[in-house]
């Protein structure tokens, strides 16, 4: 199949044009050439997709069977990618998140949950927001209707992840003494591999398969106590992880989420943040790599160079990522 990938250098994009490739799809990328390089053995095009004349020098006597889109962060550029594409590509699959359901993280969703108020027409160039990627599912579904799939993302963890949670737990780790380890180690999460994702949204695109689904891993499929022991394990640490619960932490203004990254308290606030239900996609052909797994391998590629940003200052809570060391330390201290 011939496949375009709007974005594809970084990290989830990347990860399915490595897939993508190994299936023997033809790939066209998309990109400023900004965030990183693309892949050998793509047809990298170079442009803004904000800028129309940008696009049009994409679509340029091209056709695809089918576009991934995971780059699209705002309703007007998605809506004017899907408007171009429309007779040029056969699905349209893109990648929202989440955050796009009125109810996460406070309350669990699934596919028929609602999603955030954002009109398909949003303006361009808005402030981030959650409800941004709400928008852009209406302006692809207005656009390519049933020839397309959204998928709502989870939380990706894995090589090349650019936000640096994972990457900062494994560093945080790696330094060894006494780790503070956040919560109950018995509490559920759900963590999915960019490269099991990307696996997933192509098995769709082969099979023809279209519609929403909640992508994520299985509910209840590890723990934070198999999360950082996976990341001891990984880094070969002597770290002693110290679990500290709750209220401890909260009382302690650390702020969940960031500060120590993936942090979901047992709070009204975050009683939904692991349980986005993803029995449809598991249904589909969703398989799910055992955390170990990728905690090895993202530690590899951090040993081989890679480098995640861990001052990611968007997103839900708008602190940077990690807890500064004495601020922990006061913390272990009591
Ligand atoms: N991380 C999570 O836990 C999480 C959770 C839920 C949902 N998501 C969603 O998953 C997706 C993650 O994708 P990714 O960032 O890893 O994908 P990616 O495709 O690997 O990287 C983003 C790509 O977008 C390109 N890009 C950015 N702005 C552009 C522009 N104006 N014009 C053209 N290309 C542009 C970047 O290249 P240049 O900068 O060089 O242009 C880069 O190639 C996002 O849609 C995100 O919202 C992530």
């Amino acid at each position: 199949m011939k496949i375009l990938v709007l974005g594809g250098s970084k990290f989830l994009g990347r990860a399915y044009v490595v897939d993508a490739l190994a299936r023997g799809h033809q790939v066209t990328t998309f990109n400023r050439g900004v965030s990183g390089a693309d892949l050998d053995h793509v047809e990298a095009v170079r442009g803004d997709r904000t800028r129309p004349e940008d696009l049009e020098r994409l679509v340029d006597g091209r056709r695809w069977d089918a576009v991934v889109d995971t780059s699209g962060q705002q309703p007007y550029d998605v809506a004017q990618t899907a408007r171009l594409l429309r007779g040029r590509a056969g699905h349209y699959s893109f990648v929202s998140s989440v955050h796009a359901f009125a109810d996460w993280p406070a309350r669990p969703v699934d596919e028929s949950s609602r999603t955030l108020d954002c009109p398909a027409d949003t303006p361009q160039d808005q402030p981030f927001a959650t409800a941004l990627k709400a928008g852009c599912e209406r302006a692809l579904l207005e656009q390519f209707g049933e020839h397309s799939s959204v998928l709502n993302c989870g939380l990706l963890y894995g090589p090349h992840e650019p936000i640096g949670r994972l990457p900062w737990w494994l560093e945080r780790i790696a330094r060894g003494g006494r780790v503070l380890a956040p919560g109950d180690p018995a509490r559920p999460m759900q963590l999915i591999d960019a490269r099991d994702f990307a696996a997933f949204g192509l098995d769709l695109i082969d099979q023809g398969l279209t519609g929403r689904f909640v992508t994520t891993a299985p509910i209840g499929r590890t723990t934070y106590g198999d999360f950082l022991d996976a990341c001891v394990r990984a880094t070969g640490s002597d770290a002693e992880l110290v679990w500290t619960d709750d209220a401890t932490l909260l009382a302690a203004q650390v702020e969940p989420w960031s500060e120590l990254p993936l942090w979901a308290p047992d709070t009204p606030d975050w009683q939904g943040a692991w349980r986005a239900d993803s029995a449809k996609a598991v249904a589909a052909g969703l398989r799910c790599r055992p955390v170990a797994e990728t905690a090895r391998d993202t530690w590899a590629w951090l040993r081989n160079g890679g480098s995640a940003k861990v001052t990611y200052t968007q997103g839900l809570t708008g602190v940077p990522i990690g807890i500064e060391a004495e601020k922990e330390q006061r913390i272990l201290a009591g």
